[in-house]
């Protein structure tokens, strides 16, 4: 796809895919912050801005990548191959051309933090619907670790704040056949 050449919305919903391998060509800096501007035009009810992103340099995504393959490598006995296990994700996560985690702001009612939590998703979505509309591929990764002070500390993420999604960023290597979707029909009961 052309750099320039515009992506039409729903062409983007329908060709987003999560990439798992990248190219080794950089993401600019300025290329992240048009991502991190489309993440930021997501509905907000009551315009908190709850989003917080941590734009993680190599050095991070590395300590991020070991504290990642220290808990994978906790399944491994053998203690040769769990230390392999550490060495290949953290390689893995510094070469990452780029990653992004987004937090969110934990308001202290009930309703508010939910519809800030909501609205940082849209963050994430909008987020990934960009990066394609660019020429770039994204993956939205979360999980437990996202509450592991070791990860939290890799991040540089406040104390106050609850971590929502990682995304890493890149230029495809290949793109991977579309995932089967069951039709909306299937979920959709019309309600006279
Ligand atoms: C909330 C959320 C969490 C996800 N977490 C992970 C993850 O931890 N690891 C992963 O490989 N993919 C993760 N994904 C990506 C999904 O696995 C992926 O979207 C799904 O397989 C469909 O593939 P597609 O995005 O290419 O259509 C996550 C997606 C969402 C929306």
């Amino acid at each position: 796809m052309e750099a320039d050449a515009p992506v039409d919305t729903l062409d983007a919903i329908h060709q987003r895919r999560s990439i798992k391998r990248y190219t080794d060509a950089p993401v600019s800096r300025d290329q992240i912050e048009s991502l991190l501007e489309a993440a930021v035009q997501a509905p907000n009810h009551r315009m908190t801005g709850p989003w917080r992103f941590y734009v993680l340099g190599a050095e991070a995504r590395a300590a991020f990548g070991t504290v990642l393959g220290a808990r994978k490598a906790k399944r491994v006995d053998d203690p040769g191959a769990a230390r392999a296990v550490v060495e290949k994700v953290t390689a893995m996560h510094r070469a990452l051309p780029a990653m992004i985690v987004v937090a969110t702001t934990v308001h202290e009612n009930p309703e508010i933090r939910e519809e800030d939590f909501a609205s940082a998703w849209m963050a994430v979505q909008n987020l990934s619907l960009a990066a394609h509309a660019m020429g770039l591929g994204s993956h939205i990764k979360t999980g437990a670790v996202m509450d592991d002070p070791a990860a939290r500390a890799a991040f540089g993420v406040a104390e106050d704040e609850r971590v929502v999604a990682m995304i890493e960023v890149g230029v495809p290597e290949a793109i991977p056949d579309a995932k089967n979707r069951i039709p909306a029909r299937d979920f959709t009961t019309w309600v006279d």
